[in-house]
């Protein structure tokens, strides 16, 4: 059972993600997801470039911290470790969701510790849907926030023992959000993914970046379920769409993309690359390290990430994340099986680098 108030909330969200982090390494849609191997078509990682644009700002590398935390004393503690393990490395991180901070702001420097430690990192604030313009601006100003990313969690919020059941005013709000601040809007789920039809209306809305937070990693359906007497959702565990599905029914006009929800390792990073994300949010699999050794255990993880994720596109023959559009993706499994249920040709992704330019092919032709 929960302890009362907004921060026995986030010490419990702390305490049951890394509950799941111990469990072990699960099985999720990016297994379904395999390279086709090339052997000939390896570049020198030293050339290859990590970096992305992703909303204004230039990232050195393709992952970043993605929401989590905030609102309690032990949890503005992670984040002082959070925001100087994105220091040290250069990575990008997001807060967890304002609010409690916006309602209580003695809460504030909580949350705050992620600009005040890493003053010259891209740092995005998040918030709910359904809080007002005003909360927006006050969460952006708060951290100097490069983004502001904005949460989507119907599920969420049915299984929280105090959360809302009011969700026919999301769209307004989110279309009066995203006239409230200057920085680029994120919206995204926490981890029940994002659907064409969901990322559609988001480009009706003028949302320009969209991250399709998936099943398959950190599962709030299990944590606000044993926050609940009787624990009676159990059954909803499963609901929704993982990244990588998420990803392959995107529609051509959706925003840019995004992925996270189950990203273990730099190979589902770069899986999740190829699958059309611009760049991939890690919170479960980064919040481990860091409650077990700190930000050096955080910085020593995301340094290895970085030189596995340049060595995986030196072996693939990409010199830039983007050029990962033109890699074979065998489709397997049950993601295989959404696939023919939504009519996506996965012949099509295992034959991409058939219609790729290839400078070795092209002087073989001549
Ligand atoms: C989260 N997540 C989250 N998301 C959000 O938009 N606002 C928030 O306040 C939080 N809080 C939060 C706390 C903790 C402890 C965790 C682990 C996660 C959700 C997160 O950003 C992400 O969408 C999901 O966790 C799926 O990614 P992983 O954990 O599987 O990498």
């Amino acid at each position: 059972m929960s302890a009362p108030g907004p921060a026995g909330r986030k010490d419990d969200h702390v305490r049951l993600a890394a509950d799941q982090q111990a469990e072990g390494r699960r099985g999720n849609d990016f297994d379904d997801i395999t390279f086709l191997h090339h052997a000939l078509d390896g570049i020198d990682a030293d050339t290859v470039d990590t970096s992305v644009e992703v909303a204004g700002t230039t990232w050195a590398l393709p992952f970043h911290i993605n929401a989590m935390t905030g609102g309690s004393a032990a949890t503005g503690r992670i984040n002082r470790d959070l925001a100087i393990a994105a220091r040290e490395t250069g990575v990008a991180i997001a807060s967890g969701s304002l609010s409690a901070g916006l309602d209580d702001p003695a809460l504030l420097s909580t949350f705050r510790v992620l600009r005040d430690e890493n003053p010259d990192g891209v740092v995005w604030a998040n918030i709910g849907v359904e809080r007002r313009p005003d909360d927006a601006r006050r969460a952006v100003d708060a951290l100097a926030a490069d983004a502001l990313q904005v949460h989507l969690n119907s599920i969420q919020e049915t299984v929280m023992p105090e959360g809302s059941r009011h969700f026919s005013g999301w769209l307004r709000s989110l279309e009066a959000l995203r006239d409230a601040v200057e920085v680029p809007i994120v919206v995204k789920e926490v981890g029940f993914g994002l659907s064409t039809r969901t990322l559609s209306r988001l480009t009706d809305l003028g949302i320009r970046y969209a991250d399709v937070s998936g099943r398959g990693g950190t599962d709030f359906v299990r944590i606000e379920n044993s926050r609940r007497a009787g624990a009676d959702y159990e059954y909803l565990t499963g609901w929704g769409q993982s990244a990588v599905a998420s990803l392959l029914d995107a529609p051509a006009s959706a925003p840019v993309l995004l992925a996270s929800g189950g990203v273990r390792s730099p190979l589902d990073v770069v899986r999740a690359l190829a699958l059309g994300a611009r760049a991939v949010g890690v919170s479960g699999t980064f919040l481990a390290p860091v409650l077990e050794g700190g930000a050096d255990a955080l910085i020593a993880r995301i340094t290895q990430w970085s030189a596995h994720t340049r060595a995986l596109l030196a072996v693939l023959g990409a010199a830039t994340p983007a050029d990962l559009v033109h890699s074979d993706l065998i489709i397997d499994g049950s993601v295989a099986r959404f696939c023919a249920a939504r009519g996506i040709d996965i012949t099509a992704w295992a034959r991409r680098s058939d219609a790729a330019p290839s400078t070795e092919r092209s002087r073989h032709d001549r």
